[in-house]
């Protein structure tokens, strides 16, 4: 897979990428992850990437002509399965839309700032719009890394343990069990007994019983949508 991240504060995404997971990912050429300036792709020698918006108000918007330029180049070399745009009035990022979007060969994600981008673009380049959550992030970047990262740890190889990620929370439509390491008691707080009990099939039915508790107490509506 690979994923062209296109931004005005391409700093920002340097730390999510150079770490941990994602790291060894890209080490491992299971995805390339590439950021992209957006103001290289400017027309003027100040490289600015916005204006004033048409009929006034406050706050900036990021201009068409960068980001197409950006596109075109980017399309040159290959073609893109989706052009994402990050955007608080998105459809709302979750665990289906990031096992859909494992699936896919190259994506394209664009980050806003300011007022926002140009609806032309909108409306005639982007093929699918994020939210990661209906609140408001200073731009895109932060929301294009939390996308990413959960698009790329479901990349085959990417986890050592193969089934560590169809057993993570929501893979089934519930969260994820309770779990316990050393020391099998603290300060009189026990581990439950049933995990030292070395019976697997007992743990496993605790397991599933606990997520489906868990589902009900934290996230009920999960149950309701399947
Ligand atoms: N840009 C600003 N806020 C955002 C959000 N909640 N999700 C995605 N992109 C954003």
């Amino acid at each position: 897979m690979r994923i062209d991240i296109i931004t005005c504060l391409p700093r920002l995404l340097d730390s999510p990428f150079s770490d941990s997971i994602l790291k060894r990912a890209q080490e491992k050429g299971l995805v390339e992850v590439v950021i992209h300036d957006l103001r290289t792709y400017s027309m003027d020698k100040h490289r600015r990437i916005d204006d004033y918006a048409f009929g006034g108000g406050a706050g900036m918007v990021m201009m068409i002509e960068p980001i197409v330029r950006c596109f075109d180049a980017l399309k040159l070399e290959r073609s893109y399965d989706e052009i994402i745009y990050m955007s608080p009035d998105g459809e709302q990022f979750s665990q289906n839309m990031a096992n859909e979007l494992s699936l896919k060969g190259n994506l394209m994600i664009l980050c806003g700032h300011y007022k926002g981008i140009d609806e032309r673009v909108r409306e005639n380049y982007i093929t699918k719009e994020i939210s990661i959550g209906d609140y408001v992030l200073s731009g895109g970047e932060l929301a294009a890394a939390v996308v990413s990262d959960a698009v790329i740890r479901l990349l085959p190889g990417v986890l050592s343990d193969e089934t560590s990620a169809l057993t993570d929370s929501f893979q089934d439509g519930l969260v994820a069990p309770p779990v316990y390491t050393r020391p099998a008691e603290f300060n009189g707080l026990k581990v439950p007994d049933i995990l030292l009990s070395g019976h697997e099939k007992k743990i496993e039915e605790w397991r599933f019983e606990q997520s489906v508790k868990r589902t009900e107490e934290k996230r009920p509506h999960l149950n309701k949508e399947k």
